[in-house]
């Protein structure tokens, strides 16, 4: 099987990002697409840490697939106009739809090819502020922006995709990273902080400041609200608790220090 080369990544993202022209949210293409990449290093050297300990992880870890997924992690953000705003429901949802054709996996049969274009979906699409956007989770702050048009039906579409059983996919289950692979590649994008390592509490403290900057500077009120939105759910101590319940089982797994 393979996947999507950095080449190739660099260059599906400048093709969006010049379809999308003004309406395009990405405020530097090169610094965009460095931060996928090296997400995606990021992502395979965790992995490999976790399989060199843990050889019996072999079939659920794979080291490639988490690399590429890394690379994707936020592509949503540069084929939409909404942005930030749900990029993790929509990069899955254009994975699931276009993915195959758009070569992010090759050289392998349909039935292949389906299955991991589904295991890259989920990974893109784990998001814990999505829960709260999804209104899962109960006692956390109000969404106050819209959500893109469509985003409910491309939750549905990805929930049917992945169906468990004849069930639409819980949506516990699309926004929590429930496999190692999944937790692996949260931890490589909270540990990557302008390609450089960082710990995960400080890249938060980043996301917080910046997004509370933004929050304020943004052009539209949509965006405004959203980044102040996240910002605020960022500082939350239950929502950092969940991703640092994450971050310590790769720690486990890995021996690194990731925190
Ligand atoms: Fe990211």
């Amino acid at each position: 099987m393979k996947y999507i080369d950095e080449e190739q990544l660099r260059e599906l993202v400048s093709r969006e990002i010049f379809k999308l022209g003004k309406r395009s949210k990405i405020k530097s293409v090169e610094g965009f697409t460095n931060h996928l990449i090296s997400t995606g290093h990021n992502a395979q050297e965790i992995s490999m840490a976790a399989l060199k300990r843990n050889p019996s992880l072999e079939g659920e870890i794979d080291s490639d697939r988490a690399a590429t997924a890394g690379r994707l992690h936020d592509l949503g953000k540069a084929l939409y106009s909404s942005g930030d705003r749900g990029h993790d429901v929509l990069g899955a949802y254009w994975i699931l739809t276009q993915g195959g054709a758009s070569g992010i996996v090759s050289d392998a049969t349909p039935e292949q090819v389906r299955s991991t274009l589904g295991k890259l979906a989920l990974a893109v699409a784990s998001d814990f502020s999505l829960a709260e956007e999804l209104g899962v989770r109960e006692g956390f702050p109000q969404r106050t922006y819209p959500l893109p048009e469509d985003f409910d039906k491309k939750v549905d579409y990805i929930r049917e995709f992945l169906s468990v059983k004849g069930n639409p996919l819980p949506i516990e289950r699309l926004v929590y990273p429930d496999t190692d692979e999944r937790k692996i590649i949260v931890c490589a994008d909270l540990t990557n902080l302008s390609g450089k390592k960082t710990f995960v509490r400080e890249r938060l403290d980043e996301v917080v400041a910046r997004y509370e900057r933004w929050g304020k500077t943004s052009e539209t009120q949509e965006e405004r609200d959203y980044f102040s939105y996240i910002a605020e759910i960022t500082k939350h101590p239950g929502f950092r608790d969940r991703i640092f319940k994450v971050v310590k089982k790769v720690e486990g797994l890995t021996g690194m220090e990731l925190l």
